[in-house]
């Protein structure tokens, strides 16, 4: 996607550098700022302080992130205690756990001398197929939005969408997964206006999906998170597209705390509800999403603070509670399968029931984790 005019995305390594460069998207809008990967520990450390977030950049920062320690020890030992680092950055998002092992499998067979050129070359093609993945989830999603369009389209008027969190361009290395459909039917020329989440409580909705919808030009606007269920009721929304961190074999999409509720909204007012995802975020060894997707806990402070540009320019954190009141972040909620209308992956739109047929038919050997 375009940033001032300019291509770019999210996570690229020079030719032939040891070394990966990610836009650091923790004081954007405000600022721009790149920085550069040159270690296993900057991977670990640009996944858990979420310099990188959304699922699948985090699987190809973790990709990346096994090959950076090749360039400094290939061991076998080295390796195994690279892929148990990374998987520990983050621990929702199943992506990172598939990247990994897709890259130890890869890497143990061979010599030790042969594995950096190697793991290099197998985290530039994870980068490239993850673009490729995301277009495939634009075209299928284009189809959906078109089919709601000419089933609720009322005198050209634009459809109106609702998203929660960031799953654009941003959150994968180059499209994204839930605003891949949006950017393909603003290409195609269907009219679309997207609301979007503010998705408290670190706002990745009014600070990146807001930011990446101006820069594409598509209309939008930013709501307070409890807004949508209003708007469902009084037929503002046609149809509410997410993404996920992890889907389970059953179809329980998991995503950023707070879609659960927007899924309910959406079941109450006959609004379908989808999500976009590739199929490494499938997970068919975990049923019972709600009970077994493992929940990511934060930070109080990012609950207790927020931050945001001041009047002169610079970013600064304020405090929003009182003095001594608790606070509770959990990162990600599960939306059971059957407030699920579809998945929208890279092969398909499919039920959610039949997610453990998709997942067998991609990875027939085992489950993803
Ligand atoms: O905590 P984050 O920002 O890494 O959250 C992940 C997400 O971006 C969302 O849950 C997203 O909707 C799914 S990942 C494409």
């Amino acid at each position: 996607m375009k940033v001032d005019g300019r291509a770019r995305r999210t996570i690229w390594r020079e030719a032939g550098a040891q070394a990966v460069q990610v836009i650091d998207q923790r004081e954007l809008p405000h600022r721009w700022r790149v920085q550069v990967l040159g270690t296993l520990e900057h991977a670990c450390t640009a996944i858990a302080q979420m310099w990188v977030r959304g699922a699948p950049l985090i699987g190809v920062t973790a990709a990346y992130g096994m090959a950076l320690q090749c360039v400094a020890d290939a061991s076998d030992e080295a390796l195994g205690h690279a892929r148990v680092l990374l998987d520990s950055t983050r621990p929702t998002a199943v992506n990172l756990a598939w990247a990994t092992r897709r890259m130890h499998e890869a890497l143990l067979p061979m010599a030790p001398a042969q594995r950096a050129t190697a793991a290099w070359a197998l985290a530039d093609a994870m980068a490239e197929e993850d673009v490729a993945v995301n277009a495939a989830i634009g075209e299928h999603g284009l189809v959906v939005l078109r089919d709601r369009a000419a089933a609720r389209r009322h005198d050209g008027a634009a459809l109106q969408i609702l998203t929660h969190c960031n799953a654009g361009w941003l959150a994968a290395v180059d499209w994204g997964t839930a605003l891949a459909p949006i950017y393909r039917a603003h290409e195609a020329g269907l009219a679309v206006h997207v609301w979007v989440d503010e998705t408290r409580p670190r706002n990745q909705g009014a600070s990146l999906t807001a930011w990446e919808l101006a820069q594409a030009g598509v209309p939008h606007t930013v709501i307070a998170d409890n807004t949508g269920g209003h708007l469902m009721q009084r037929g503002q929304v046609d149809v509410v597209i997410v993404g996920a961190d992890r889907v389970s074999a059953r179809g329980d999409v998991c995503n950023k705390v707070g879609t659960y509720l927007k899924a309910l909204a959406a079941r109450d007012n006959d609004v379908p509800f989808y999500a976009a995802v590739p199929c490494s975020t499938l997970d068919l060894g975990i049923d019972d999403g709600v009970a077994g997707i493992p929940i990511e806990a934060r930070s109080p402070r990012e609950v207790t603070h927020i931050s945001g540009r001041d009047a002169h320019g610079s970013i600064v954190e304020v405090q929003l509670t009182p003095d001594g009141s608790p606070a509770l972040n959990v990162g990600f909620d599960v939306t059971p399968a059957r407030l699920v209308s579809g998945l929208i992956t890279e092969r398909g739109v499919v039920s959610p029931s039949d997610v453990h047929l998709l997942g067998r038919m991609v990875s027939p050997q085992r489950p993803s984790r």
